[in-house]
């Protein structure tokens, strides 16, 4: 057994004198989640190559196939997967015998409401215990105006999440009150059998992964980017959803994990190929770039297209760099979502002080990731303040070992397990199996980079 030992309850993980290696990441999870979703939506066969293969993208695959389509899932060589999904199209979809198990993806929730909103039947999603403290009453309250009728646990605002659908739906023109890919997708995917033009209108830019897979299904999508970060997308009621052929990226947000490793690390230099590289999705690589981060960029591998409907990839070097504090607001908050908690250890590391505003929506992640980053890397020895929604980090306190609580919450896991790769003596990650929710093969990777 190597130094990185990964037991149910807990990961031991040791400082290693130097990172080199080559990393092939999951597909990414975003992506994968609305292939799986849209395939559902088309009439006849779609295939899905390097798909995540994530808990959490297995539970909308399980979804899939409790709404009526056929799902064949075969491994791929790397740590991805391929999905082969035949479905005879929204209208030929069936109500599910049992519940829709969401398992802990808050992905699964939130874009199959708005799949559920437009089909004449009655649904109800729940799952795990994180799952339960999700917010819904953000997709209630549009789906609602569109016809649908939702109903939750604690007065609308948490599942399980009843769905009765309805065939067609009102368009709306609407103005999410928080910045959420996952309601701007649900909305859209609704706005599908709606019976005019939905518009949702976001006053920071989300990923917009949604609006490029449905172009390239042929459904028309119109995405205007106004000043301040503005954006309104607009997506076209009635059309058809066609079956296509999509090969998924590596994703960004696993990647962002190496990408901080090798900034931290004395010695480092890590290849990480065949990334997307979105620009909605790519703020971890700026961001950690302006603080100085060597970060090359081989761009263009294969199906590179920025033209709005493909997904631009790169292959990744990260090398051991000098990291500098930097200024963090809302915008980047949204931008680098699921990259803060990973982007907090790097702030430890770096010479300064880092201030991140605006941060609330972590809180209502898989845990509280404000509290539960703040704890888990002060417990490492880095001095941290959280006051209100904002994070102070003064970073150059050199890191010690230490027991640390993920939470049950992959990233939290992996961002802790990635700070005992430096941190003197040994560091424990507690509840570190859900790095399985979006990186199976997440400690395996992380025992074969410090060989
Ligand atoms: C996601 C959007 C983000 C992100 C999540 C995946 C998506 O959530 O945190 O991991 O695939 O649309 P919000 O849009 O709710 O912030």
């Amino acid at each position: 057994m190597g130094s990185t030992t990964a037991r149910p309850e807990a990961a031991r993980v040791r400082p290693s004198p130097r990172l080199r290696g080559e990393l092939r990441l999951p597909g990414d999870k975003s992506i994968s989640h609305r292939a799986l979703l849209m395939a559902a939506l088309a009439d006849g066969a779609s295939t899905i190559e390097g798909a995540g293969d994530g808990v959490d993208v297995r539970s909308t695959a399980g979804i899939v196939r409790a709404l009526g389509a056929a799902v064949d899932r075969r491994p791929d060589a790397g740590r991805t997967v391929s999905y082969r999904v035949v479905s005879p199209g929204a209208d030929g979809l069936r109500q599910p015998a049992d519940v829709l198990d969401c398992g802990n993806s808050g992905t699964s929730l939130r874009l199959v409401s708005g799949v559920l909103a437009g089909l004449p039947m009655t649904a109800t999603l729940d799952g795990d215990a994180s799952l339960r403290r999700r917010p819904v009453a953000r997709i209630i309250e549009p789906l609602r105006s569109m016809g649908a009728a939702l109903t939750a646990r604690e007065d609308d605002s948490l599942p399980p999440l009843t769905v009765v659908g309805r065939t067609p739906l009102r368009a709306i023109d609407y103005t999410t009150p928080v910045p959420s890919a996952q309601v701007k997708s649900a909305i859209l995917l609704a706005g599908l059998r709606a019976d005019g033009v939905t518009t949702v209108r976001e006053s920071v830019a989300t990923r917009d992964h949604t609006e490029r897979m449905l172009r390239a299904r042929g459904v028309p999508v119109e995405r205007v980017e106004g000043p301040d970060d503005r954006v309104a997308v607009s997506v076209q009621g009635g059309m058809a959803v066609q079956a296509v052929a999509e090969r998924v990226p590596g994703d960004v947000s696993a990647a962002a994990f190496w990408l901080v490793a090798a900034a931290i690390h004395p010695d480092a230099e890590l290849v990480i190929r065949n990334v997307g590289v979105n620009p909605t999705r790519r703020a971890v690589i700026d961001v950690l770039r302006s603080m100085g981060a060597e970060i090359e960029e081989r761009s263009g591998v294969t199906g590179s297209s920025d033209d709005g409907v493909g997904e631009p990839i790169a292959d990744l070097v990260a090398r051991s760099s000098e990291l500098r504090a930097v200024e963090l607001g809302p915008a980047d908050v949204a931008a680098a979502i699921d990259e803060i908690p990973v982007l907090c250890l790097a702030a430890a590391v770096a010479t300064g002080t880092t201030v991140i505003r605006g941060a609330g929506e972590l809180r209502h992640k898989e845990s509280d990731r404000i509290s539960g980053v703040a704890n888990g890397l002060r417990a490492l020895g880095a001095d941290i303040d959280v006051d209100g929604d904002d994070l102070r980090i003064r970073g150059g306190r050199p890191l010690r070992g230490a027991e640390t609580d993920s939470l049950d919450d992959h990233r939290l896991a992996m961002t802790f397990a990635i700070a005992g790769l430096l941190a003197t003596g040994e560091t424990l990650v507690e509840r570190p199996g859900s790095a399985a929710i979006s990186y199976p093969g997440f400690f395996d990777d992380l025992e074969r980079v410090r060989a």
